[in-house]
């Protein structure tokens, strides 16, 4: 079986094509601030200008009656971006008469993540520029056992790399400079209960910042204190849950730093610790096109009339009745 998945929840506008076994095809156009962070109705704009394009490229290189399901992201992302995608998505389902499936992009992260490492039954660390959250299954939902209480990590490293002057997106930035770090500066650990903050590390951050301290230097302290915080709640999920698997998934993971403080704390716990390829880990259509699959082979389908864009769409929404 054939997937077609498109996502464009925010900055990234991309189209993936997977069978059960493998990622076939995946075609990116993403949408880069000229300055700031995200405009939603800029990237929305974006994405209507180079869907097209980007669907006509994907059908070019396959046969497009091999397709047997068109999957999109529902949710939860910018309004107007989500519904250039779904209107996309409308049309192509129409016009190839192949079933739609609208998805969850929290739990495409999840399950692309699965998939490509095998893990079975992991605690899921998803941590991107909208969200941060510890997940894990119990029974036929995934469940949310910590998220942030503000903003997402992404978004708290991307404003801090803007405030150093750096363009968008920040993490990759604030992830060589805190290569070069030499000393650590406190910064304000804020984990209450199973839940976490950023906003406030961000502010104080800046102060640093505003004091003469070292970027080098801050982006390493920011770094060490939040990552801390999240191999913490982490840690403690795994030991109420019992589990013995974690699994990092979404944009931030791809941070060298955040990997090995979580790849510690697992080996000391005797867990496995499994992160998705790079490639896979940031916003993409293969994750949409393989949770669309699953799904599609469960049973699960979305007429067009129940297509419409959900912008706070939680993973505990989603009835789960595959493996
Ligand atoms: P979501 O809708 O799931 O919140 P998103 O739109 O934030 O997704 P993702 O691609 O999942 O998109 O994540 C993007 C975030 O990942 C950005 O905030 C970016 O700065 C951050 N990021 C990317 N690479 C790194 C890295 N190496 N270190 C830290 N952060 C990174
Ligand atoms: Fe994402």
């Amino acid at each position: 079986m054939i997937s077609l998945g498109i996502e464009g929840t925010a900055w990234s506008l991309s189209v993936g094509v997977v069978s059960g076994e493998e990622v076939i095809l995946l075609e990116n156009k993403p949408y880069v601030p000229k300055e700031g962070g995200i405009h939603p109705r800029e990237a929305a704009q974006h994405h209507s200008e180079n869907i097209g394009k980007l669907i006509g490229r994907t059908l070019s290189r396959i046969n497009p009656e091999d397709i047997d399901v068109i999957a999109f992201s529902q949710g939860p992302g910018m309004g107007p971006c989500l519904r250039i995608v779904a209107t996309a998505a409308r049309v192509l389902s129409l016009k190839l008469k192949k079933p739609l499936v609208g998805v969850n992009h929290c739990l495409a992260h999840l399950e692309v993540g699965r998939w490509k490492t095998g893990a079975r039954k992991p605690v899921t660390l998803y941590v991107s520029g909208g969200n941060s959250q510890i997940i894990a299954r119990r029974g036929e939902r995934y469940r949310v056992f910590g998220e942030t209480l503000d903003i997402g990590i992404g978004n708290a490293l991307d404003k801090l790399a803007r405030y150093m002057g750096l363009k968008h997106p920040g993490g990759p930035k604030i992830e060589a400079l805190a290569r070069e770090g030499e000393r650590y500066y406190e910064l304000p650990y804020t984990v209450k209960g199973m839940d976490f903050s950023f906003s406030g590390i961000v502010t104080a951050a800046q102060k640093l910042l505003d004091e003469g301290v070292r970027k080098e230097d801050v982006a390493f302290s920011f770094q060490e204190t939040t990552f801390a915080m999240l191999t913490e709640v982490s840690e403690r999920a795994m030991a109420y849950l019992e589990a013995d698997e974690l699994l990092l998934v979404g944009g931030v993971g791809a941070n060298r730093r955040l990997q090995e403080m979580l790849d510690t704390m697992c080996r000391e716990r005797d867990a496995k610790f499994y992160c998705p390829p790079s490639s896979l880990m940031g916003d993409n259509g293969a994750m949409i096109a393989y949770l669309g699959l699953l799904m599609y082979r469960n049973g699960h389908s979305t007429k067009i009339e129940e297509s419409t864009v959900k912008p706070d769409f939680r993973v505990e929404d989603v009835d789960v009745n595959w493996d």
